[in-house]
């Protein structure tokens, strides 16, 4: 294989420009030639390719973003989308494709790997919710931004006998609220993967107060049953029986705008380097990830349609220490 091509897509991740810096670099180290392609898989459908050679991809290792761009392509979902994505990617004379994205966007790489395209796909999201890996571009990044934004909420929170409530991304997945509200300390979290109700929610606030607290701190993940735009209409219609009132903050795209932090950039460089190994070695039709510290190649039909169940050890380990 001596052309490849690269895309990110989805929402984007900080760690995505590492990614295609190792992407880049290492298949030119092993001999290849790389195609960069614009705004994920529309740009493969409408064949929006640019060249990329080492110095275009200099100067982003420490940038947030996709100096690619990126989309969500709902023409591509459908046969005719991968019809033209496959067409334009022979009229270019590419061999090969590199995703670098979360769950939909790998759900792309498995269509074109079924039509007997070879795809290798890179673990990205901030919402770690993909298969095949422990941990994916991007979260550690979102999950530092949340928690910047907790523990100066908890400043504010000590100084005026408050309660906040703050709500975290991450789709369907609690882990980045379980993760952001253990490190933060928070009171209470709410995540989908543990129904709760706002009752609930004010008893366990209560009896954090019961026990000497003077301030309080929920941390809920945007696709709980209750987010936060229910839990604080629920807790400012029955404030005076409830007992409390709770200021909202919703952190919304802000955990995906920053600058990839160390953990993220190492992860993303491994990761990039790996897909490119891969795919120069035709072993394509999988992601690559991390697992127990090792990298990883696991085939995409084992990973996509098939999200990863959430280890609640720390949510429980939380429970017991917010006393
Ligand atoms: O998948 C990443 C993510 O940031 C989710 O956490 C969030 O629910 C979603 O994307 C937001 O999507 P968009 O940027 O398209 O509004």
């Amino acid at each position: 294989m001596k052309r490849i091509a690269l895309l990110t897509s989805g929402g984007d991740a900080p760690g995505m420009n590492a990614a295609i810096r190792a992407v880049t670099r290492r298949a030119i180290f092993h001999g290849a030639e790389v195609c960069g392609v614009r705004r994920g898989f529309a740009g493969l459908i409408s064949g929006d390719f640019v060249p990329l050679g080492p110095r275009d991809v200099g100067r982003i290792l420490h940038l947030g973003g996709t100096m690619l761009g990126s989309a969500r392509c709902a023409e591509f979902r459908g046969e005719a989308g991968v019809a033209r994505a496959l067409e334009s990617l022979g009229k270019h004379g590419l061999e090969g494709l590199v995703v670098i994205g979360g769950n939909g966007s790998q759900a792309g790489s498995h269509d074109l790997t079924r039509r007997g395209f070879p795809v290798v796909g890179v673990a990205s999201t901030i919402d770690n919710d993909l298969g095949g890996t422990d941990v994916t571009i991007g979260v550690d990044t979102a999950l530092n931004i949340a928690l910047e934004a907790i523990d100066r909420l908890k400043v504010t929170a000590l100084s005026h006998e408050r309660g906040f409530l703050v709500e975290t991304m991450g789709r369907d997945c609690g882990y980045l609220g379980m993760m952001a509200g253990f490190a933060g300390g928070a009171d209470v979290i709410v995540i989908p993967e543990v129904p709760s109700d706002p009752e609930a929610v004010a008893a366990e606030l209560r009896a954090a107060y019961a026990r000497g607290k003077s301030h309080a701190l929920v941390v809920v993940a945007e696709g709980a049953a209750y987010n936060a735009e229910k839990l604080g209409a629920y807790f400012a219609e029955h404030r005076e029986r409830l007992q409390f009132a709770l200021r909202v903050t919703k952190l919304g795209h802000v955990q995906r705008g920053g600058a990839p932090t160390a953990f993220d950039r190492v992860l993303a460089s491994r990761l990039g380097a790996a897909a490119a190994d891969q795919l120069l070695t035709d072993q394509s039709g999988v992601l690559v990830g991390m697992q127990r510290s090792e990298i990883t190649a696991t085939p995409l039909g084992d990973v996509v349609g098939r999200p990863k169940s959430l280890d609640l050890e720390i949510f429980r380990l939380a429970q017991s220490l917010a006393r």
